[in-house]
């Protein structure tokens, strides 16, 4: 694991915004750390980066404890914060310059990176342009190239397409997928966004009030534990009131012309058909229920 974080909690003045949250992310993949504004992912990453301290729990970030050794946390890590600041009047060149100088990284070196990163985000041609008259999304661009000359094992990305067209959003995804295989790096993205991010990531976590609501590959969380999905036929007036009253029916809808369309726990497959012979109905349809993503936030963010 290049993240391990355990039982985190974090405390500002009288509001818990982290309550209890474990978190791990394996090397080389694209982690979405998602979930509603005031979910708690930038604290989550503040702690990770060691830029602010857990009230509770525990943080191992490549091996480093970030409490203890914040600096060498920030040598193998790059970090792109919420909102970018950069020198306006200098070009985008002159930008990273600073950030190679800041990071120690000697001068024919730093230039090779600078080029190669500026290439990568696809701002060569504009490189000595002042940052001043560049777009929403080339500032982006540009943050993720400060990132890149660092050449960290772990990308960190706080909303990396906040504010940004879908259009534009979707290339910067893209971007981070590619750079993921070319870079060989660990991306950790956070979004209030799911699905404009979760296209590109190999798991997700879905926060709420500080807590992991759901975690998993994007695949097992809309592919598991959803139950089935039944429509019967011939039904009479009994039959529906009668599933109404398991407790393994999650719900019954009347289509109308005696169909209902049922949706149950996955072990009562057996018992649906028995109470449906009983009956005399007959079951038309019957298959594993699949959620969209969208749909467990939903349901994680409604209540
Ligand atoms: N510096 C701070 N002082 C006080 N409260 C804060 C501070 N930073 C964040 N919070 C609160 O912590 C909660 C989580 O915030 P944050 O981590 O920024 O969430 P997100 O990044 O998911 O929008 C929110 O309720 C927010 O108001
Ligand atoms: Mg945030």
């Amino acid at each position: 694991m290049i993240v391990e974080a355990k039982g985190l909690r974090k405390r500002y003045n009288t509001v818990w915004a982290l309550d209890g949250l474990d978190l791990s992310v394996q090397e080389g993949e694209i982690y979405g750390l998602l979930g509603p504004n005031g979910s708690g992912k930038t604290t989550t990453i503040l702690i990770l980066l060691g830029l602010t301290e857990p009230t509770e729990g525990t943080v191992r970030v490549c091996g480093y404890d970030p409490v203890r050794e914040p600096l060498a946390v920030k040598r193998v890590v790059g970090y792109l914060p919420e909102k970018v600041g950069f020198y306006e009047e200098l070009s985008a060149w002159e930008n990273l310059r600073l950030i190679t100088r800041l990071n120690g990284i000697p001068e024919p070196e730093a230039k090779r990176r600078i080029g190669e990163a500026l290439e990568q985000v696809g701002l060569a041609e504009v490189a000595r342009r002042p940052v001043a008259t560049f777009s929403h999304g080339m500032r982006q661009r540009l943050g993720i190239a400060d990132v890149l000359v660092k050449k960290p094992k772990l990308a960190i990305l706080d909303e990396p397409t906040s504010g940004i067209d879908p259009e534009g959003a979707a290339q910067i995804l893209e971007l981070i997928k590619r750079l993921r295989g070319e870079a060989g790096m660990t991306v950790i993205l956070s979004s209030h966004l799911l699905y404009q991010v979760q296209r590109i990531c190999d798991r997700v976590g879905i926060l709420q009030k500080g807590r992991m609501v759901a975690e998993g590959r994007v695949a097992e969380l809309t592919g598991s534990g959803a139950g089935f999905l039944a429509v019967v036929e011939k039904a009479r007036p009994e039959l529906h009131a009668r599933l109404e009253g398991e407790e393994w029916t999650l719900s019954v809808e009347d289509l109308g012309g005696g169909r209902l369309r049922v949706t149950l726990e996955e072990g009562a497959r057996e018992k649906l058909f028995e109470i449906v012979a009983e009956e005399g109905a007959i079951i038309t349809e019957l298959r594993p229920q699949v959620r969209t993503l969208e749909e467990i936030y939903l349901r994680y963010f409604q209540e």
